[in-house]
């Protein structure tokens, strides 16, 4: 078993998708077991995004993701980093595969709906940011 952290990003919530991207989570045996609805500060959305400060989008990515109300989940299932990555398909929505998350309600590459984890390092990172271990259910 596997944790990942996912997020529906200000674009998702905005549009009514919550619901419809955590039924396809659970769809493909990704188990919630963490989930809180947070408006992160942009310092918050700094402090997340760390590992991308030399970028030249981290400005626009930290202002974006600090704009309005995201959903943050930690997602529990075998290989559930690399399960929850193909769900969502490829950063950029329009590259994604048919059938993914980002390719269906994607509308550019900030805007691409979710964000996950992408390696146990940055999953342990990502999750202990946002939950503490009192916070995540045990099955
Ligand atoms: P995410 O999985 O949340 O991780 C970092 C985010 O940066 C990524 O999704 C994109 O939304 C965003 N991102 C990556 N590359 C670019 C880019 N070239 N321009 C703007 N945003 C980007």
């Amino acid at each position: 078993m596997e944790r990942t952290l996912s997020i529906i990003k200000p674009d998702a919530v905005s549009k009514n998708l919550i619901g419809e991207i955590i039924r396809r989570l659970e769809e493909n045996n990704l188990k919630v077991v963490a989930a809180k609805m947070l408006h992160l500060s942009k310092k918050e959305a700094e402090e997340f995004y760390a590992i991308h400060q030399e970028k030249v989008f981290f400005d626009s990515l930290t202002s974006f993701m600090s704009s309005g109300p995201i959903l943050v989940m930690a997602l529990e299932g075998e290989n559930a980093i690399a399960r929850n990555r193909i769900i969502m398909g490829a950063t950029n929505p329009a590259e994604a595969a048919p059938g993914t998350i980002r390719k269906e309600f994607g509308s550019s590459i900030e805007r691409n709906t979710v964000h996950g984890s992408d390696s146990p390092e940055t999953a342990t990172f990502e999750i202990s940011y946002f939950f503490k271990e009192n916070e995540i259910y045990h099955y």
